[in-house]
């Protein structure tokens, strides 16, 4: 059977990207399965090994490189986004009017069925210093008021070996004191790339999702400090010893020097605000029909720390 899908991807060199793309081949290989065909925008990356998987070298913020390329899709995937420590601006920049570019050549190729990969931070109380979480709250204003067959997913903290967070808190619980910043008392759901992936793949497989938008999170809500306990205990280190660090007062901290020293700061305020924000999801039909398959704190774990 042949694939009548053709997909436009942004992202799909990242984490969640390349988690999607290896359920789409996987699905391929199993009997009777085509993988849809794929369009990938990188800045980088121009090769694939995959057949059905092409990529087109070209920046977010330049459409007149690749909006032609959209000729023909029948889905959009944008999981583009500038992540980590950046400026206010390159915020806006890639997240914001990347997003804005993508929907206005989704639109001009007559694409109808667009899939925006947003963050749970989008829905925090307040981003004052959070231009991140700013922008992904933005983004999805563009989408809702698109015109186009829409579907916002909210990613909490999604772990895997390629994922930098994942370093970094594996890092910390190795150590004899692991730091935590608002004394862990921030509840987090983490969920697996390859269950996010999964997700994701139902909404390309199935037309229903139109103009919903989903909190997507593993099936375990845990504290910041729990899941370090866990981690540690896995280390063999004693789950408790736990650093706790400020974690509204850091923000106010970080966010003054930003003004003065942002080349210098380790991290940003906005980088803090996972630590005194829940990060936990709101039940909804797209994670329903996946939850109960999907890898809880432990099962991840033994997936993450598996090559340790
Ligand atoms: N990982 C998480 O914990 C998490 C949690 C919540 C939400 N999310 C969201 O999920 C999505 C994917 O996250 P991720 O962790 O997979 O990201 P990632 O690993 O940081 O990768 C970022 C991706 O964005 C692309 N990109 C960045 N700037 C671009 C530009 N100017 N033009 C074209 N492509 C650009 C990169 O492509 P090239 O380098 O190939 O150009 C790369 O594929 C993002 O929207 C992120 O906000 C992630």
């Amino acid at each position: 059977m042949t694939s009548t899908k053709k997909i436009f991807m942004t992202g799909a060199t990242g984490v969640v990207g390349r988690a999607l793309l290896s359920r789409l081949a996987g699905d391929k290989r199993s009997a009777g399965k085509n993988m849809p065909q794929v369009l990938v925008l990188s800045r980088n990356v121009s090769a694939a090994s995959e057949p059905a998987v092409k990529f087109v070298t070209a920046r977010l913020g330049e459409p007149e490189n690749w909006r032609h390329t959209l000729e023909g899709c029948t889905e959009v995937v944008h999981m583009a986004a500038q992540t980590g420590k950046a400026r206010p601006a390159q915020f806006e920049r890639v997240n914001v009017e990347g997003t804005r570019n993508v929907l206005e050549a989704a639109r001009a190729a007559g694409v109808k069925r667009f899939l925006f990969v947003s963050s749970i931070a989008a829905n925090y109380p307040e981003l004052a210093h959070y231009p991140y979480g700013r922008s992904k709250r933005d983004a999805e204003q563009l989408v809702r008021e698109s015109g186009l067959e829409w579907t916002i997913v909210r990613p909490t903290i999604v772990l895997s070996r390629r994922a930098a967070i994942w370093h970094s808190l594996n890092g910390a619980a190795g150590l004899p004191l692991t730091p935590v910043f608002g004394g862990g008392r921030a509840r987090i759901q983490p969920i697996h790339a390859d269950d996010l992936a999964e997700c994701m793949a139902t909404w390309i497989e199935e037309p229903q999702f139109a103009r919903e938008t989903y909190d997507l999170g593993g099936p375990e809500a845990l504290s910041f400090g729990e899941f370090l306990g866990r981690l540690r205990a896995r280390k063999k280190r004693s789950p408790g010893a736990l650093l706790p660090l400020p974690g509204k007062s850091g923000i106010a901290v970080l966010a003054l020097l930003e003004k003065f020293a942002f080349p210098l700061l380790p991290l940003t305020a906005g980088q803090l605000y996972a630590f005194v924000h829940d990060s936990t999801v709101q039940p909804n039909a797209l994670l329903a029909r996946h939850a109960a398959k999907m890898k809880n704190i432990e099962q991840m774990l033994d997936d993450l720390l598996k090559y340790d």
